[in-house]
């Protein structure tokens, strides 16, 4: 499914900003046609049955993951707003928490509890690594939220938070999904640009952040998805935004 081969010369001509910006500026990607937009709750309730970490979003996240996040301990690890559990499926001894059962339901893992990561049922500096992956966008103010995260977190500890790019917004991307009879829904959501200042103010410095962008590891998504016209449009187009935080020693 993803290619390993370096960039084309289309690839590397659409790889200049100048380039990509005046192509989107005239090729949107087409309307959603959502006949409502949906708060979270009932959003995640009907997307679950059919819910796929397999998009463009979700590989651009684990990306950004694996660079970041190399070599960082992770043996207490709570994955807040984990979804379905894909993410730690594979992680001994990590935790998850989801406001949707519907959600844990259909990842069906053990160590997963239904609940709000603004206030979350754990003690307080009881992990050394607390990933948020896709989901504050969907919060009006993540800021509770970055509390939470502090205080379940150890100090020296991590937190890792992913949000869908400001940049795709403006280029007209939005959170969607088809149900089950193939009705098309957007799922309530926020821009954020102010995520390490929330951070700050929650108690957390920031260690790194990086964008996840489109391009050639992406080239087969979108080949055998939505199109090779689609790839050629968003080239470049940041995804994902990324951050790395840490909790001070004192
Ligand atoms: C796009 S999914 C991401 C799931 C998972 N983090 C991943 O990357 O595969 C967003 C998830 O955030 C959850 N969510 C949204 N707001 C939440 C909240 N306040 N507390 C807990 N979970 C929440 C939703 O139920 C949904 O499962």
């Amino acid at each position: 499914m993803r290619r390993t081969e370096g960039p084309s010369a289309l690839e590397r001509l659409l790889a200049r900003k100048s380039v990509g910006r005046i192509l989107r500026s005239f090729l949107r990607p087409p309307e959603v046609t959502a006949t409502n937009q949906l708060d979270v709750r009932e959003a995640y309730r009907l997307w679950a049955p059919r819910y796929s970490n397999e998009t463009t979003t979700h590989y651009l996240d684990d990306e950004l993951a694996r660079t970041m996040l190399e070599g960082l301990p992770r043996n207490h690890l709570l994955d807040a707003g984990c979804g379905a559990g894909a993410r730690i499926r594979d992680i001994p001894g990590a935790v998850g928490i989801d406001l949707s059962p519907e959600m844990l339901a259909a990842g069906g893992l053990h160590s997963v509890v239904a609940g709000d990561i603004n206030a979350m049922p754990f003690a307080s500096g009881q992990f050394d690594m607390v990933w948020c992956r896709l989901v504050l966008g969907h919060l009006r103010d993540p800021f509770p939220a970055y509390r939470e995260f502090c205080r379940v977190c150890m100090p020296g500890g991590h937190v890792f938070v992913t949000d869908f790019h400001p940049e795709a917004v403006v280029a007209g991307h939005r959170r969607a999904f088809n149900d089950q009879a193939g009705a098309v829904h957007e799922i309530e959501h926020y821009v954020h640009t102010d995520h390490t200042e929330l951070a700050a103010q929650a108690g957390l410095e920031l260690v790194a952040t990086r964008d996840g962008a489109v391009g050639p590891s992406l080239r087969d998504f979108y080949v055998h998805g939505i199109g090779r016209k689609a790839y050629i449009r968003d080239f470049g187009l940041n995804l994902v935004s990324a951050y790395l935080f840490r909790l001070p020693r004192n």
